[in-house]
Formats: structure tokens, C-alpha cells, sequence
């Protein structure tokens, strides 16, 4: 039986590039250089379904949620009407936060385990409790990159299988933001785009020597046989749309 499927709400993307929604419970990257509203992407997806009684929960990590209700509001998305629905979980102190959750269990138990594995198992106490409390069908992490230097991953290829893995057990439907990695990237900058299981990826793409487009191809996206052309992303009132580029 096919996967019951998650709809972005961005126009002409559910229809055209999906082919309906992204299969519920996958892990999906949304991958893109600084500025190419991914953060704004993201929360736009999350927004949208909880306003259809779907709810959400919103990590930061590299803003404030006073910096991202901020900028959401600049967008015409009112957070208020999900506040509930959608809350914001803020790590953006990521590490002291987490620290202080791990000094607070680590007196009650015995085992001193590795700070990086502490900070993870924490962390992940603290989504589940929140996925059992509000139940919660989708998930932003924003972004990726700043969880995994505070999770301090030793073998990254395994621990990101392993939390990846853990997001699918969860039963929630994951967009994980991510940086774009610089070109000289070594090739393990590149792991996690073979274990997610989606990848969406944002770019402004220069038209002419002065005038920039945004663009929006969705490069991957398991058990989907999706359209992996690139689209101009317009956002205007308040809504995200999807037009082809014209090349
Ligand atoms: N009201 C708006 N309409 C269209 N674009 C906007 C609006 N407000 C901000 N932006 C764009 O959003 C960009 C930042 O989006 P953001 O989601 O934070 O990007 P990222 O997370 O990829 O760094 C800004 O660079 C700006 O171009
Ligand atoms: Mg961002």
C-alpha cells in the first residue's frame, strides 16, 4: 500500500514536481546556500499542515525563535494562528541548553557517558516527550549542520544513519535544513544526502549579469518518481509557488 502523503502547500509543487506530497515518514533535506529561504521553506510546509490540524514542531538551532517568529512575520505568516499547533523548540544556545538538560539526568544516573552521546540521547528525550505530549507529524530541524557540531558526531556516516533511523522510527515526517557544502568539501560532507530519503534543493540562480531568480529542484525523493527539473520559487502574499524555468 503506497505511503499516505505529506503536502508542502507550495503552489504547483504538491501537483507538478511531487506527484501528490512527500511520502509521510521520510527524512528530507532541504539543502541550499545562506539566504535562500530554506528556513523560510521549511516553517511554510510545517505552517501550512498545522493549520490543517496536522501539527508540527519547529527546532532552531541557528536563530533565536524571537529571531524566526521575526522573520516569519515579515513573510505575512501569522505564527500566532499555530502557536499551539506549531511551537518552537529554541536551541539556539544548543549546546548550554543541553548541557544543563545532561547535568540534570546525569545526577540521577550513574554512567558517565561521552559528552557528544549525552548531549544526543537528551535531545532526543526531549523530542519524544514532546511527540507523545503534542503529537507531532512533522519535524524542522534548522539546521543540520549546527545539530551535529553540538551532537559532535565521531563516525558521522553511523551516527547519521542512526538518528536518521530514529527519525523514521518517530513516525514523523523530518525536513532537515542544511548548508550547502562548499565546493572543496571533503566527499563525507555529502553522507547525509545518500541516507535521506528526499532532497530539496533552494538556489538563486543569476538571469543577467545583475538579476537574480530563485530556484527550486527537488533532486531526490524516494518511492516518488518525481519531476527533478528545475522551477522558479516565487514567493509573493504570503504563498510559495512553483513555475517552470525557462532556461
Ligand atoms: N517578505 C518577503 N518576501 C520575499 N522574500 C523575503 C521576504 N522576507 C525575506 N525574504 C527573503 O528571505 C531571505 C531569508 O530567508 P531564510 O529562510 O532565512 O533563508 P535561509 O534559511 O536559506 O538562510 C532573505 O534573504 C530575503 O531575500
Ligand atoms: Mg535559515
Amino acid at each position: 500500500m503506497a505511503r499516505p502523503l505529506v503536502k508542502t502547500h507550495i503552489r504547483g509543487f504538491d501537483e507538478d514536481v511531487l506527484r501528490g506530497g512527500i511520502p509521510q515518514g521520510h527524512v528530507v533535506l532541504v539543502r541550499g546556500a545562506s539566504g535562500t529561504m530554506k528556513s523560510s521553506l521549511a516553517y511554510y510546509v510545517l505552517y501550512h499542515n498545522a493549520l490543517e490540524g496536522a501539527p508540527g514542531l519547529y527546532v532552531t538551532l541557528e536563530q533565536t525563535a524571537a529571531g524566526l517568529l521575526e522573520h516569519i512575520a515579515g513573510l505575512g505568516l501569522k505564527a500566532t494562528a499555530v502557536s499551539e499547533a506549531l511551537p518552537i523548540l529554541d536551541l539556539s544556545r544548543g549546546r548550554e541548553y543541553l548541557e544543563e538538560m545532561v547535568a540534570k539526568v546525569g545526577s540521577m544516573t550513574e554512567t558517565a557517558a561521552p559528552r557528544g552521546e549525552a548531549l544526543l540521547a537528551v535531545l532526543k528525550a526531549k523530542i519524544f516527550e514532546l511527540r507523545m505530549r503534542r503529537n507531532f507529524r512533522l519535524l524542522a530541524i534548522d539546521s543540520w549542520d549546527a545539530l551535529e557540531l553540538v551532537l559532535e558526531f565521531d563516525d558521522r556516516r553511523a551516527e547519521t544513519f542512526g538518528f536518521f533511523e530514529w527519525l523514521r522510527d518517530l513516525g514523523v515526517t523530518s525536513l532537515l535544513i542544511s548548508e550547502e557544502p562548499a565546493l572543496e568539501a571533503p566527499p563525507t560532507a555529502l553522507e547525509e544526502e545518500f541516507l535521506a530519503d528526499g532532497i530539496i534543493h533552494l538556489r538563486l540562480e543569476p538571469v543577467t549579469e545583475t538579476a537574480f531568480q530563485r530556484r527550486v529542484q527537488c533532486v531526490k525523493m524516494r518511492s516518488v518518481n518525481q519531476d527533478s527539473d528545475d522551477h522558479t520559487l516565487l514567493f509573493e502574499n504570503g504563498r510559495f509557488e512553483v513555475a517552470r524555468a525557462i532556461g
